[in-house]
């Protein structure tokens, strides 16, 4: 079984991939690490992350086993993953790595902004899960200072509204809901009703 779920920064499809693969007992893929990871090792080489072909050269030497790294955790490796992420060239390159994990023998629960468009267009179950901005930036603040670190919420929210902006109108794979997604708008659920809502969804699904 194959289960993509998108959806806008913040919305909560992290922690909803991770328990819905708790759930079904399959690997999960946040894939936006892939993007983080990119951009953070295209920083340590000095390579610029307007530089397609550069960034994409850095994308086919990333290291997967470097994914869990904290600093691709921050407000900042989250930026600087969106502005990689808009090489057509860098996204072909990790289309490779998201397809061989969604299609293993198990199948798998990946999350991201193009899992049901684009790298499993053919999944068993789509959910685009989404909450309003202001909703995603009080989520993502008291995540933030919750872990020591110093923000405001104000920044947030200005932080996710560049990122959605540069995430829905860029030419390649754009964040768009999948005619074939269903919607799970979590603005006013809990994470406790959202993942018994996303297994609802995926149950009417299968
Ligand atoms: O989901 P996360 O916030 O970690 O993603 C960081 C950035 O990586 C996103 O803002 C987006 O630009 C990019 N991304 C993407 N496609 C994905 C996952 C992430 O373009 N499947």
């Amino acid at each position: 079984m194959i289960v993509a779920i998108d959806g806008p920064a913040a919305s909560g499809k992290g922690t909803l991939g991770k328990r819905v693969a708790a759930h079904y007992g399959l690997p999960h893929l946040d894939t936006g690490l892939l993007y983080r990871a990119v951009a953070r090792d295209a920083l340590t080489q000095g390579v610029d992350l307007d530089d397609a072909e550069a960034a994409a050269k850095v994308a086919s030497a990333l290291d997967v086993a470097t994914l869990g790294d904290p600093a691709l955790r921050t407000v900042g490796a989250g930026e600087s993953a969106s502005r990689v992420a808009r090489h057509p060239a860098v996204r072909t390159v990790l289309l490779a790595y998201q397809r061989s994990f969604a299609y293993g023998p198990e199948g798998a629960v990946l999350d991201g902004r193009d899992i049901g468009t684009v790298i499993c267009p053919d999944a068993d179950v789509k959910l685009f899960v989404s909450a309003s901005p202001e909703v995603r930036a009080l989520r993502r603040f008291l995540e933030l200072t919750g872990r020591g670190v110093a923000v405001s919420e104000a920044s947030v929210l200005a932080d996710i509204r560049a990122r959605d902006e540069r995430d829905s109108t860029r030419g390649a794979a754009p964040l768009v809901r999948a005619p074939d997604a269903a919607l799970l708008d979590t603005t006013n659920l809990d994470i406790d009703a959202a993942f018994r809502a996303a297994i609802d969804l995926i149950e009417a699904a299968m």
